[in-house]
């Protein structure tokens, strides 16, 4: 089992998840974060701190979040590790609002975060 960031992170980034984690487990794109399954220990402690809500225990999963799991195992494997509070994405605040966000996840870690 493990914890998965949702389509909620997307373009919003607070990043106050990173703060708690005690094994590092968070992953870092350009515009999103992800948990490494290899990592996560199932500890809860990052879910409270999201203000988007955007942390999912695997198995509280809604359909429309399932891609998410292997998103976040494949993105793992290509991202650098955040251990760090950084500011948020600009604009957080009003992409906190949008729900449709899969589209607009960038995946090369070269490319900006916008
Ligand atoms: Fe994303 Fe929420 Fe962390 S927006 S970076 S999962 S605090």
């Amino acid at each position: 089992m493990t914890h998965v960031v949702t389509e909620a992170c997307i373009k919003c980034k607070f990043t106050d998840c990173v703060d708690v984690c005690p094994v590092d487990a968070f992953r870092e794109g350009p515009n999103m974060l992800v948990i490494d399954p290899q990592e996560c220990i199932d500890c809860t402690l990052c879910i409270p701190e999201c203000p988007v809500d955007a942390i999912v225990r695997e198995e509280d999963l809604p359909e429309s979040q399932r891609e998410y799991l292997e998103l976040n195992a494949q993105l793992a494997l290509q991202w650098p590790v955040i251990t760090e509070v950084k500011a948020s994405l600009p604009d957080a605040e009003q992409w906190a609002e949008a729900a449709q966000k899969r589209h607009l996840l960038e995946t090369d870690p070269d490319q900006k975060g916008a």
